[in-house]
């Protein structure tokens, strides 16, 4: 047990306080503690929020794959770092023990060195939820190649712009990826980015599903041809604390995704202790979280946070309603599986099923429940609770953010209180503060607000690669000194937060982040539409869904066919989870004199508002919103 993970509500607090009044000694003294460093570093922390400049272990150097991996053999090696779970439920499923990681990663390693990756490279991984993912990645961190994990159900286009944004060199990736009942075709998803990219020199395609894909001679290779031979020692390259350790993209408010930059050291401190204080994992414990590694919680706690604690992690390729929509309850059970991590939206789809499907499995082994992406709304929370927890596991419901590295706000499993719909307090380190619209900081403890960090933590993104002034033109602008999250907040008079959405132009739908203008401009290339306005609003199941209002330079005669037009267009071009849910095709878009289009009035509009839209006398159009309800009413 660490003195840095709380064990009881006292110490909580007592860990929170010393984590205000000294973060350096607090930080210092747990990532010394913990972790294995080659040399240990000069200062905790060095940071000027206002540029914004942030250091954490400088001069330090380490690995953390020798955190995840070596430091576990001498008395793990023969325990299970990673159970992974098939889509197809009658395949074997498999029990990787750490030495056997410690293998498949040394080979993997070893064989992007063959085919010339060299520390600081960056290497795009594209791949379906299969073993070789998580070798990949560690692969990557052991020789100090910079991963940037695409998540398998984007689009060969929104592909393409990352591969050329990180100006990738390798992208690894497979014949084909399991989802269900259907199979993603990954290959040929990237052969068509890679007509746009001019930067990549190797593919490397692992065989899963056995279709049949072209391979390109100097281009593609195979991997059980590059593996072979390989092998299974691979001295960890010693990395520098603040050297990076992978890109993630996320979506902005401007069309471009935002490539959040992550280095060695914190990140490795970070992801560790918020999995081990939030989780309370104990040794012997089975650890399920349901995300995808194409998304940060896929990296910090399936990969990273885990590994680097000892656990056991399982890992599932398909999708919660394969072969039937039990297929979470039977994988609890068959794994005896004690932590579940999952999304408010898988939770609420699957409240709807027959709840027999939950009530034939033998959930007794769960202790712990969590949720995270979005926010979870009360009656979710409670059928969670009383379903899946029988009422006898705490839940926690986890807010964080790609930018965050790591869980920030969030009960501490039965050691912090549990309130439904509020992500509680924060974790010890963690400075959360509201501001008003005018910039001040709010004293009150009871209110609302805009959601900012007020000091650092390690696992904060250090930049957006190759654009550090988007970076702080994004998070240290708007509240100068401080992090903005882009998320608003109520806190109760006991300092509890409960995250009420975004106030930017980013919508969560299913627990993923959309960039609003990035669909519009993928809409706006119909050659029908004039312009577009995207907004979200609330949906039963996906917590939010997408309504494109449509302007078009000529009516269309076939309104069906446009709708899919425009629905295919946006697929092809962002990926189908930007699909949007409605498109509303509308004679005018309200406007401000100056041009710009008012969302509010859409949001409302598409939310089923039909009247109350406040004051629209400053519009430059305001007769189109009569227009526009009188449009949707008859939708
Ligand atoms: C939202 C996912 C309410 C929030 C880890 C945040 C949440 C965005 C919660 C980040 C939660 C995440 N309650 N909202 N427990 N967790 N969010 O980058 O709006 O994919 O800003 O990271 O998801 O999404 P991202």
């Amino acid at each position: 047990m660490s003195d840095y993970i709380a064990s009881s509500l006292a110490q909580y607090n007592e860990l929170y306080k010393r984590s205000v009044d000294s973060p350096e000694a607090f930080w210092g003294s747990f990532a010394r503690e913990e972790f294995v460093w080659r040399t240990s570093w000069d200062n905790v922390l060095s940071y000027d929020l206002h540029k914004p400049h942030i250091e954490w272990f400088t001069g330090g150097k380490l690995n953390i794959t020798e955190n995840c991996i070596d430091r576990h053999l001498a008395e793990k090696a023969h325990e299970t770092a990673i159970l992974f779970e098939p889509n197809n439920p009658d395949e074997e499923h498999l029990a990787i023990s750490y030495k056997e990681l410690s293998e498949h990663v040394n080979r993997t390693a070893n064989m992007l060195k063959s085919i010339g990756v060299n520390k600081g490279d960056r290497v795009c991984i594209y791949m379906p939820m299969i073993p070789e993912l998580a070798y990949a990645v560690l692969a990557c961190a052991r020789i100090g190649a910079i991963h940037s994990v695409v998540f398998a159900g984007f689009s060969a286009q929104s592909l393409a712009d990352r591969i050329n944004d990180a100006s990738c060199a390798f992208v690894l990736t497979a014949d084909g990826g399991y989802r269900g009942s259907k199979i993603t075709a990954l290959k040929d998803i990237v052969d068509e980015a890679l007509q746009k990219c001019d930067c990549v020199t190797r593919v490397v395609v692992n065989r899963r599903t056995g279709s049949k894909i072209a391979m390109h001679d100097g281009l593609d290779v195979w991997w059980h041809e590059a593996i072979e031979g390989q092998s299974t020692v691979c001295a960890p390259e010693v990395m520098d604390a603040e050297d990076v350790l992978f890109i993630l993209y996320t979506s902005g408010s401007t069309g471009k995704p935002k490539g959040m930059v992550h280095t060695c050291g914190g990140y490795m401190v970070y992801a560790n202790y918020t999995f081990r204080s939030v989780f309370q994992y104990q040794p012997g414990d089975v650890y399920w979280c349901t995300a995808d590694i194409g998304w940060i919680t896929g990296h910090s706690y399936i990969v990273y946070g885990p590994l680097s604690a000892g656990a056991t992690t399982l890992m599932f390729e398909g999708i919660p309603s394969y072969p039937n929509a039990d297929r979470f309850w039977q994988v609890v059970e068959k794994h005896s599986v004690n932590i579940f991590y999952t999304a408010p939206t898988a939770i609420r789809s699957l409240a709807l099923c027959d709840i027999n499907l939950v009530n034939k499995c033998d959930l007794t082994s769960l202790k712990t429940l969590g949720t995270v992406g979005e926010p979870i709304n009360e009656e979710a929370w409670e059928w969670y609770n009383d379903h899946i927890g029988k009422n006898n596991c705490p839940i926690v419901d986890t807010w964080w953010q790609t930018e965050t590295g790591g869980i920030m706000i969030s009960p501490l499993s039965g050691i912090t209180e549990t309130i439904p719909t509020f992500a509680t307090l924060p974790l010890p380190g963690i400075q959360p503060v509201l501001m008003d619209e005018a910039g001040n900081e709010i004293a009150e403890l009871e209110a609302e607000g805009r959601l900012c960090i007020g000091h650092p933590w390690p696992g904060m993104a250090r930049t957006i690669y190759g654009d550090h002034q988007r970076f702080k033109d994004t998070y240290y602008s708007s509240f100068p000194g401080k992090y903005f999250t882009g998320d608003g907040a109520k806190r109760d008079s006991n300092g509890n937060y409960r995250i009420t959405g975004r106030v930017d132009d980013i919508v969560i739908v299913s627990g993923h982040n959309l960039g609003t203008a990035e669909i519009e401009n993928a809409i706006n290339q119909h050659p029908l539409v004039s312009e577009s306005a995207v907004v979200g609003y609330p949906h039963a199941i996906k917590g939010n869904a997408i309504c494109a209002f449509v302007n078009l330079t000529v009516p269309s005669k076939d309104a069906e066919k446009l709708t899919n037009e425009i629905m295919n267009l946006v697929a092809t071009i962002v990926g189908p989870i930007a699909k949007p849910e409605r498109i509303q095709v509308c004679s005018a878009l309200p406007k401000t004199r100056s041009g710009k289009i008012m969302r509010r009035i859409l949001r409302k509009i598409a939310a089923g508002e039909r009247s109350d839209f406040g004051d629209i006398s400053t519009l430059l159009n305001p007769e189109c919103v009569a227009d526009i309800v009188a449009q949707t009413a008859t939708m």
